[in-house]
């Protein structure tokens, strides 16, 4: 299976995926596509030989304008899947619409709770004493679309946000490769209804 992976920042579910990858998963990242120029993922990409593009975001004069240029970027590479790996923009309903069924996300909280940003430190401020992580389908709604596989992590007594974070993108690292993995094996789709459907075991 192909993939193109989406980035703006550190990158490290991309490296976990280019690790999967490397360890033989049936997947190859074709090209890593960032918004953020200086983001270090696309360094991460650089160092196991995959091509790296920049869609700087400020350059186009409105969302869609900049999601019909990276739709293009990455139709270029005519990827069978296309992640969504700590990319910070909202896409356009145009855009997702193009790539149902073949566009995941992994989102920093136990959806459908926290959607949005500064999920971690709403939940420690909501008292919770589970916190974690999910990978779903992307659909118009953000950080709305069908949730595949969550990972849960305690919280701990004396957390704070970026301890909280830490202990939660531990385990995004597992959770992602893993429902790539079944996409690639062709075990994962999003059926008609918009419910995700798995053949065989967790
Ligand atoms: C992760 O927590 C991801 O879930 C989120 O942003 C963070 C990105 O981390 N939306 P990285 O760039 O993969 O290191």
């Amino acid at each position: 299976l192909s993939v193109v992976a989406l980035i703006s920042g550190s990158g490290s579910n991309l490296q976990a995926l280019i690790d999967a990858q490397e360890q033989g998963a049936p997947f190859r990242i074709l090209a890593v596509i960032s918004n953020e120029p200086d983001a270090f993922g696309l360094e991460r990409a650089r160092r196991h030989g995959i091509a790296t593009e920049v869609l700087n975001h400020r350059d186009y004069p409105d969302r869609a304008g900049f999601d019909s240029a990276l739709a293009a970027a990455i139709d270029g590479h005519d990827p069978g899947l296309v992640v969504l790996a700590g990319f910070m923009r909202i896409l356009t309903p145009a855009f997702v619409e193009h790539y149902r069924g073949r566009l995941l996300n992994i989102h920093p909280s136990l959806l459908p709770r926290y959607q949005g940003l500064n999920t971690h430190k709403r939940a420690l401020e909501a008292g919770d004493t589970e916190h974690g992580a999910s990978v779903h389908f992307v659909t118009a709604e953000l950080d709305g679309g069908p949730v595949v596989l969550q990972a849960r992590v305690p919280v701990l007594p004396g957390d704070d946000p970026g301890t909280l974070a830490a202990r939660v993108l531990k385990q995004e690292h597992v959770i992602y490769p893993t429902v790539v993995r079944w996409f690639a094996e062709g075990r994962l789709r999003l059926e008609a209804d918009g419910r995700p459907h798995l053949d065989g075991e967790v």
